[in-house]
């Protein structure tokens, strides 16, 4: 189909499973083991119902917004996801490019395809964009990426804190990885790695387990960058990371479905999260994005209604 035959983000799903190589349509359409999170992120949405009301002069209306301080032209940011080379040749840096045209954050994620430098030096000029952190076991190398990030203008540090060891995604652990995954394997830590597993156990087998509290603080020691915690699923600990002084933000997010299954979905956690702050005074500590299943006008708007002040966007951005 022509790019005017594309309605949604569902019918790109559909052109992606088409043309994508299948080891490529496995990695970034996999869930972990029996993806119900992953059905679950959408399907939340469809039970959450408008309640309109009428009358109300709306001929004057603007989507624009700030996160984190930056300005944004909608409530939404395209979300790190790993290995943008399996899906277009040139990888991350089309999503920086797309990013900048329209006005939009992205969050660079560091297991990108291409380096933190080709993505940073594809924006426009006054255009923002955000650094996602895998914490490396070797502290030192995450020092180093995150100054760089610093010192290039990254507005926001995203640090992934629902990864402590990888989700079982059985679609992607079928199938070998492929060339574009090794260069990243080698750029992040070149150990051995287990060929047949997939391309996600491939890219990640540098990932800390240890990672816990007190690490964010020491982020928050070597960095000004806000930090934004992403991947927080409960009112607990959206409370935890407000008493964090150096923590600005949290996203509420199950990883879309690729980590714990039979987790909640971050719509339906959200009010949980936002009640919990309340509770404690501390609701204006913190800005509250939220990912997964975002795919309609209709989610986003469901989301910013319960409380959040944006949404990340992952595999329609990947698809499209
Ligand atoms: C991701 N996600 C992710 N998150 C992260 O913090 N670091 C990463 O490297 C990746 N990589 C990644 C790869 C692929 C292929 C996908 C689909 C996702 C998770 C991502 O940031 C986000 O939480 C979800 O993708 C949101 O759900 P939707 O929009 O894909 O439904």
């Amino acid at each position: 189909p022509s790019i005017n035959e594309m309605l949604n983000a569902f019918d790109f799903e559909a052109v992606a499973r088409k043309v994508l190589k299948p080891e490529s349509w496995a990695y970034y359409s996999s869930g972990a083991e029996d993806e119900l999170t992953l059905r679950e992120n959408h399907a939340a949405f469809h039970r959450i119902l408008f309640k309109p009301r009428v009358l109300i002069n709306v001929s004057n209306i603007s989507t624009t917004t700030t996160f984190l301080s930056s300005p944004s032209s909608l409530p939404v940011y395209i979300t790190a996801c790993a290995l943008g080379k399996l899906g277009h040749p040139e990888g991350e840096v089309v999503l920086t490019r797309a990013a900048g045209a329209k006005g939009v954050i992205q969050m660079m994620p560091t297991l990108a395809s291409c380096s933190l430098d080709e993505m940073l030096d594809a924006r426009v000029v006054g255009q923002d964009t955000w650094f996602q952190l895998y914490v490396n076991g070797d502290r030192e190398v995450t020092r180093k990426v995150v100054k760089r990030a610093e010192e290039r203008g990254c507005k926001g540090l995203f640090v992934t804190v629902d990864a402590p060891s990888l989700g079982r995604r059985e679609k992607d652990m079928r199938l070998k990885y492929s060339s574009s995954v090794s260069d990243i394997q080698e750029k992040n830590n070149g150990s051995n790695v287990n060929r047949n597993m997939g391309a996600a156990r491939a890219i990640s087998s540098f990932i800390d387990a240890t990672l816990s509290w007190p690490d964010i603080e020491w982020l928050g020691s070597i960095t000004t960058m806000p930090i934004v915690l992403k991947g927080i699923q409960t009112g607990q600990d959206a409370v935890r990371a407000a008493y964090l002084p150096c923590v600005k933000g949290i996203v509420v997010s199950n990883h879309g479905g690729r980590q714990l299954d039979t987790c909640r979905s971050g719509i339906q956690i959200l009010p949980e999260v936002v009640a919990a702050l309340k509770s404690v005074g501390l609701r204006d500590r913190l800005e509250i994005f939220l990912d997964g299943g975002v795919r309609r006008g209709a989610d986003i708007f469901k989301a910013l209604a319960l409380g959040a002040k944006g949404v990340g966007i992952g595999r329609p951005s990947l698809y499209a």
